[in-house]
């Protein structure tokens, strides 16, 4: 067979390459080394963390880790198999139950992670005859679960209700069904999805709603429940998902909801039924997270008071993007700047990411603040603010 001829099939990888480095799109990993918390150590340098999603910084919780240590001593390291096969244990009914109590629905289902609990949940509520709207600004998990699904997509811009109406009602008859999917918190910017208006466009419409609470869960809401409750729309008729990765400092997804709703999803959600269940440390530690949530109110005080510290300092400064939550943007002109800006804060001990397309249109810096974020860390940010 002739050879010398054919061309190489992945050299097109390395122009791929070439051309993120070029646009200043390239993304390689920072190793962190140590327990995570309030301050990380960066490739060796000690930083104030403002890059986690750890809002309530549980992920270092000593409470957490002995769960997590208890339940690998009493189950072992991993679930073994599938939910449905080998992989269910009593922490996973456990914790369960607590996602649904903290939501006050009837039910709430446990994946291995956010991403496949959105992935597998659209897939399972549409297909080809349906239609999903979405925020332009939407996750990818949902964005990806949209299209996975084979449903027509269609976005809405952002956080736009008149021309999420307009779609709705020139496209709407045409399909069987149709989802509305948003985040709650969009994870990019730090604001808010227009709920209250969402939900009733889709009572008009006859539309399903899926609302990403990843980054709400633990945060927002008198009780920590999210923008569900922050907004008082509890109790209505909408599909919740969130992950247990950030406020909750463990690892995993979850879809809570009615109980017809959550039996379907056990018995059509592909990235639930086809994946091996999460594992029991992870599962223990999102039940004490749970747990702290309910009975540490004043983690969540601490959080919104630092956040209203860090606005205030940064909006002095910066020109920050409108945000009702702990992650706080600062809005930059190039991928170059943003890279720039990052690297003079990390000079200075602080430790805030650049975001870059295509995750986000336009480059920013990103905040995210944590609940033991200490009056101390917050005044020497104070001071750094002014070298730069
Ligand atoms: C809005 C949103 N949805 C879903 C996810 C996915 O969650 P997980 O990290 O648990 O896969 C994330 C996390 O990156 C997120 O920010």
């Amino acid at each position: 067979m002739p050879t010398e001829n054919l061309s190489d099939p992945y050299a097109w990888l390395e122009r791929s390459l070439r051309t993120l480095h070029q646009a200043h799109w390239y993304r390689d990993v920072k190793t962190i080394t140590g327990r995570t918390g309030s301050v990380v150590t960066v490739e060796g340098q000690d930083l104030i963390n403002f890059a986690s999603n750890d809002y309530l910084g549980l992920a270092g919780d000593k409470r957490l880790i002995q769960a997590a240590r208890d339940a690998t001593q009493t189950y072992g390291t991993g679930s073994t198999g599938s939910r449905l096969l080998t992989g269910h244990r009593p922490i996973h009914q456990q914790l369960e139950q607590a996602i649904a109590a903290l939501k006050q629905t009837e039910a709430a289902l446990v994946f291995s992670s956010g991403y496949l609990a959105n992935i597998g949940t659209i897939a399972a509520l549409v297909g080809k005859r349906d239609l999903v709207v979405g925020d332009q600004y939407n996750h990818s998990s949902l964005k990806k679960g949209a299209i996975l699904s084979g449903a027509t997509v269609r976005d809405y811009r952002h956080v736009d209700l008149d021309d999420l109406a307009q779609q709705l009602q020139t496209q709407r008859a045409h399909y069987r069904r149709c989802l509305i999917t948003t985040d709650t918190v969009f994870s990019m910017d730090g604001d808010l999805c227009p709920l209250p208006g969402l939900l009733a466009l889709a009572e008009q419409y006859e539309a399903m709603v899926l609302v990403d609470e990843a980054h709400a869960t633990g945060v927002l809401g008198d009780r920590g429940a999210g923008v569900v409750e922050h907004y008082g729309c509890t109790g209505q008729s909408l599909i919740q998902m969130g992950t247990l990765s950030k406020a909750l400092g463990s690892l995993g997804g979850y879809v809570a909801g009615s109980a017809p709703l959550i039996d379907f999803l056990r018995n059509r959600a592909p990235s639930w039924i086809y994946t091996t269940g999460l594992t029991p440390a992870d599962t223990a530690a999102a039940i004490a997270a749970i747990e702290i949530v309910n009975q540490e109110p004043e983690r969540r005080s601490r959080l919104w008071d630092n956040t209203a510290k860090l606005k205030a300092l940064l909006s002095a400064h910066f020109q920050v993007l409108p945000s009702d939550s702990p992650i706080l943007c600062i809005q930059l002109h190039s991928p170059q700047d943003a890279l720039q800006l990052a690297q003079r804060f990390q000079n200075q001990g602080i430790f805030a990411p650049a975001i870059r397309p295509p995750t986000v249109p336009t480059s920013r810096l990103r905040f995210s603040v944590m609940a033991i974020h200490t009056p101390e860390q917050l005044n020497q940010f104070e001071s750094l603010l002014a070298l730069l």
